[in-house]
């Protein structure tokens, strides 16, 4: 029986056939080159790099002219690619390079990952495309590869799952054509392994690959482990007059929905009827529950039970307080309401 090819004989000879090898940063493989179009590479897209990435070639050939330039004008060439640290990382990170490495980029993982912005996977990525030395790299795509691969079960957060990965990038890192092989596997992740809908027809990797085989590759890698939101339940008290009128209250300026404009909350729909004794004089004649719903904070859950409630006499003036107000649906008010209070109003 022939052999079989191995994980990265299989991505290289993808590589070969389907893989980039006309990229900017890929023609002159300088530390400085590949450094910088990495930095660009780690949240923004290949396509919207290469020129951002021409343009800051141009301007800053070198990491002397860079560590010698304006912040702000670094600042400004990175303007359009966003999370602008990155920008400034990089800046202090090229002065670094010239006052402690004479000008040469480190060729460790240790030298490497004591620069601003540089972590493992990106050091790893220096030090396998410029100098060609066997190192891994573990980013997005290539998480979602391997996880894939190897059906790793769990949130890549986790220390534990985290540390299996890097155990396997490390495994299938080739001796030889690391720089290829590296480009290639964050080729593989973008074009191929991707988040939703991978194109496992097409993937070197599929005779293989577990989830594949199982046909579970949405399942990996795994999602961050939603928390258990604690849940609190609410009643809008939902009172109109003749007019159409809805009464509103404004919420304390602290706290949820701080400030905005809010039915009266009760905690029970039995509260209805002292509410609107002691608070309008008044008997309701009717209320009528709506469909309960639920409105999600970042960390709770609030279950609200809308209750309409028609007064038995018409409320008079009475009421005109500083923090309440008839509000008129027809006419709308250019006042913050909450969310799911604008919703209801909306419903009326
Ligand atoms: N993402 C990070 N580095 C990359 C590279 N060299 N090519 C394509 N995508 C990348
Ligand atoms: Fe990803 Fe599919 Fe390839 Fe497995 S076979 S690595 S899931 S593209």
């Amino acid at each position: 029986m022939p052999k079989q090819p191995s994980f990265a004989g299989r991505v290289l000879t993808w590589f070969d056939q389907h893989g980039r090898k006309d990229l900017p940063w890929q023609y002159d493989t300088s530390p400085y080159r590949v450094w910088v179009s990495e930095i660009m590479l780690q949240q923004t897209q290949v396509r919207t790099v290469i020129p951002y990435f021409a343009r800051f070639m141009q301007r800053f050939p070198d990491v002397q002219t860079l560590a010698a330039a304006p912040t702000d004008e670094v600042l400004h060439l990175w303007t359009g690619l966003g999370y602008y640290a990155r920008a400034r990382n990089l800046h202090r990170a090229a002065q670094q390079v010239c006052s402690e490495h004479a000008g040469s980029f480190p060729d460790n993982l240790e030298g490497l990952q004591s620069l601003p912005g540089i972590g493992r996977s990106t050091a790893g990525a220096i030090l396998a495309i410029a100098f060609a030395q066997r190192a891994s790299i573990l980013d997005g795509n290539v998480k979602r590869v391997l996880a894939r691969y190897h059906a790793v079960a769990g949130w890549p957060g986790q220390t534990a799952v985290h540390r299996q990965l890097w155990d396997f990038a490390e495994q299938h890192t080739p001796q030889r054509r690391v720089a290829d092989y590296t480009q290639a596997m964050m080729d593989l992740g973008a074009t191929l392994c991707t988040r939703s809908r991978p194109r496992c027809a097409d993937c070197p990797l599929q005779d293989s690959c577990s989830a594949h085989a199982q046909g579970r590759e949405g399942e990996f890698p795994g999602k961050k482990p939603r928390k258990v939101l604690p849940v609190r339940s609410t009643v809008f008290l939902i009172l109109r007059d003749r007019q159409g009128h809805v009464l509103l209250q404004q919420r304390p300026a602290s706290g949820i929905w701080g400030g905005l404009w809010c039915f009266p909350e009760l905690d029970s729909v039995e509260a209805a009827a002292p509410w609107c004794r002691d608070r309008l004089g008044r008997e309701p004649a009717a209320t009528l529950p709506g469909p309960p719903f639920r409105h999600t904070f970042s960390h709770y859950h609030l279950d609200i039970q809308p209750l309409h409630v028609q007064l038995a006499i018409q409320p008079e003036a009475v009421m005109e307080a500083s923090d309440q107000l008839w509000y008129n649906v027809q006419k709308p008010l250019e006042i913050g309401l909450a969310a799911p209070v604008a919703r209801l109003l909306a419903s009326l």
